[in-house]
C-alpha cells in the first residue's frame, strides 16, 4: 500500500521578498491544514514561521491565514488531495512566512526609539 500524498503551497519570507514554496506532505481524510504545516515543520523545514496554541479547538484564534484565498482557521480548514495554498492574512504586515502582526496599534509599547 503507497501512502497517500498532498501538496501544499505555503508562502516563505517577508511581504516584498516572499514567494511560495511547495511541499509533500502525507495526507489522510480529516487532517487540519495545521496538521500538515506542522507536519512541514517537524520532518521537511524547521524554518517554518507558523503561529498557533490550541491546535484544534478553534479557541486561541492564533492561527489564522488565507487558505485558498479565503481567511480560515488553519487549525479546522481541511487539507484536500488536491493540494492547499496557505499565505498570510492579508492587510496585515508579515513578520515572517505566516506570521503577521496581529497586534492593535494602540496595544503596542513606544520605546521611544
Ligand atoms: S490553533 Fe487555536 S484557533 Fe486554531
Amino acid at each position: 500500500m503507497t501512502a497517500r500524498v498532498t501538496t501544499l503551497s505555503v508562502w516563505r519570507g517577508g511581504a516584498e521578498d516572499g514567494r511560495f514554496e511547495r511541499y509533500e506532505v502525507p495526507f489522510e481524510e480529516g487532517m487540519s491544514v495545521l496538521d500538515a504545516l506542522r507536519w512541514i515543520r517537524a520532518h521537511a523545514d524547521s524554518s517554518l514561521a507558523i503561529r498557533y496554541s490550541c491546535i484544534n479547538a478553534n479557541a486561541c484564534h492564533t492561527c489564522m491565514a488565507l487558505v485558498d484565498g479565503r481567511v480560515e482557521y488553519t487549525c479546522t480548514a481541511r487539507l484536500t488531495p488536491a493540494g492547499v495554498t496557505v499565505a498570510p492574512l492579508p492587510k496585515r504586515p508579515v513578520i515572517r512566512d505566516l506570521v503577521t502582526d496581529t497586534m492593535p496599534v494602540e496595544e503596542k509599547l513606544d520605546c521611544g526609539a
